[in-house]
């Protein structure tokens, strides 16, 4: 599973704009227009790295405040979803180098003396912060011309960017392509003709691991319904796995995919997630869009396939009667079946808006009765009942410590 950490952040963060058709490569630019300003600033590649990697997941932490991020309100929300993106990175071993610059991606130059941060990251941050307001003026802001995007920025140096930023940015103006692929959804491909920021290396195992976790919580955190599902899906589906023999490699990408099965689900909005009863028709109709988001997404990463397929048929039905493809027979692999049986189980075994988690008893029956009409698959949930109390064991203490983590995630942050 050869997957380059380029392909693979670039290509979730398209994951970043299904929440909100306005924002619409709006991480792919800023992280563009940060390594093109890096540039000008003669920025060592590691921090040119980390600019490209902070672009693409700064304003990942407004996905938990999604009704403020609907209205497009970034400055406005008192950086909370700085703060919250920060949160989420900086636990994670792959994307920890870049909390600090999505933390203060708001911060003012002028409030830099007064912080305790390492004055290196603030000056990062700013880079960023630049960057972030040369998009938000091109295309949310009363669509700017170059000029007065120039001169807005111009009027805010040495209060809001330092000089020296502001100034690398007027060279930039002069440079035509900047300007032309700032107005592309996806300018990032005018990057790998010179690929010097990541090396060309596959993702070792636990940075793909980590990466991963970092999308599932993004995923998870928007609810508190939904705050540890995707957790336990992907240690059940993991065990499972290993029960039918899956060996190591295969048991990492079905660990992949359980990570990312409901990547799909950024698009459905918040007040569907948590709605306290039935959906209506309409409603359904959003929620089963996400296998087929999810799978345009991750099947954009070179690697990837296996998990892309595992990952987008986990509601299709081996009786053929699923969504969003019908498949059924040969056409379903073993490791859907296998992920789709740990996502029937997990949910079932937790608090849902309109109805509080099953006891085994009760789960084992309904997975049964599932498999008798072709829902899911028979094999695999008697498997499921064969070896119920170890993989429920294991469902539960990976849900305890996300349900931790998503407590220290929303600690003491005012409201
Ligand atoms: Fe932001
Ligand atoms: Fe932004
Ligand atoms: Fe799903």
């Amino acid at each position: 599973m050869a997957v380059r950490l380029f392909d693979f952040l670039t290509g979730l963060s398209g994951a970043l704009d299904l929440i909100s058709p306005e924002v619409v490569g709006h991480h792919k630019r800023v992280a563009y227009a940060a390594v093109r300003l890096a540039r000008v600033l003669d920025l060592p590649r590691d921090e040119r790295t980390d600019l490209y990697v902070a672009g693409l997941m700064h304003d990942v932490g407004g996905f938990s405040l999604q009704s403020r991020l609907a209205a497009l309100q970034f400055e406005t929300d008192g950086a909370k979803h700085a703060e919250l993106g920060y949160r989420l990175l900086r636990g994670n071993p792959l994307l920890q180098n870049v909390a600090l610059l999505v933390r203060h991606h708001h911060t003012s130059y002028a409030q830099f003396e007064r912080l305790n941060a390492p004055p290196r990251k603030l000056y990062l941050a700013n880079v960023l912060c630049l960057a972030d307001r040369v998009d938000a003026l091109l295309s949310r802001e009363g669509e700017r011309s170059p000029d007065q995007v120039l001169s807005r920025i111009r009027s805010l140096a040495g209060y809001k960017f330092a000089p020296d930023i502001v100034d690398a940015l007027a060279e930039l103006a002069g440079a035509e392509r900047f300007w032309a692929d700032m107005a592309l959804s996806d300018p990032t491909g005018a990057l790998t003709d010179s690929p010097d920021m990541f090396d060309e290396r596959a993702m070792s195992r636990g940075q793909l691991m980590a990466a991963s976790q970092a999308f599932s919580q993004i995923i998870d955190f928007r609810s508190r319904f939904t705050a540890t599902h995707t957790r336990g899906v992907a240690e059940t589906a993991v065990r499972l796995a290993q029960r039918a023999g899956f060996n190591a490699h295969e048991l990492d990408q079905m660990r992949l995919a359980g990570n990312l099965h409901d990547l799909g689900k950024l698009a459905v909005p918040s007040e569907i997630l948590d709605k306290p009863g039935p959906l209506t028709a309409e409603e359904l109709g959003v929620m089963r869009r996400h296998p087929e988001l999810g799978r345009a997404i991750l099947a954009s990463v070179p690697g990837l396939e296996q998990v892309t397929d595992w990952a987008s048929q986990h509601h299709e039905q081996p009786g053929g009667q699923g969504y969003p493809c019908k498949l059924s027979g040969q056409a379903l692999s073993l490791g859907s079946r296998i992920l789709t049986v740990a996502d029937v189980f997990t949910a079932l075994r937790e608090d849902r808006p309109y109805r509080a988690g099953m006891g085994s008893e009760e789960t084992l029956r309904i997975l049964d009765n599932m498999a008798s009409t072709g829902a899911l698959d028979p094999q695999v949930t008697s498997l499921m009942r064969e070896h119920h109390a170890e993989l429920n064991e294991g469902r539960q203490i990976a849900q305890t410590l996300a349900a931790e983590e998503f407590r220290e995630f929303y600690s003491s942050l005012e409201q």
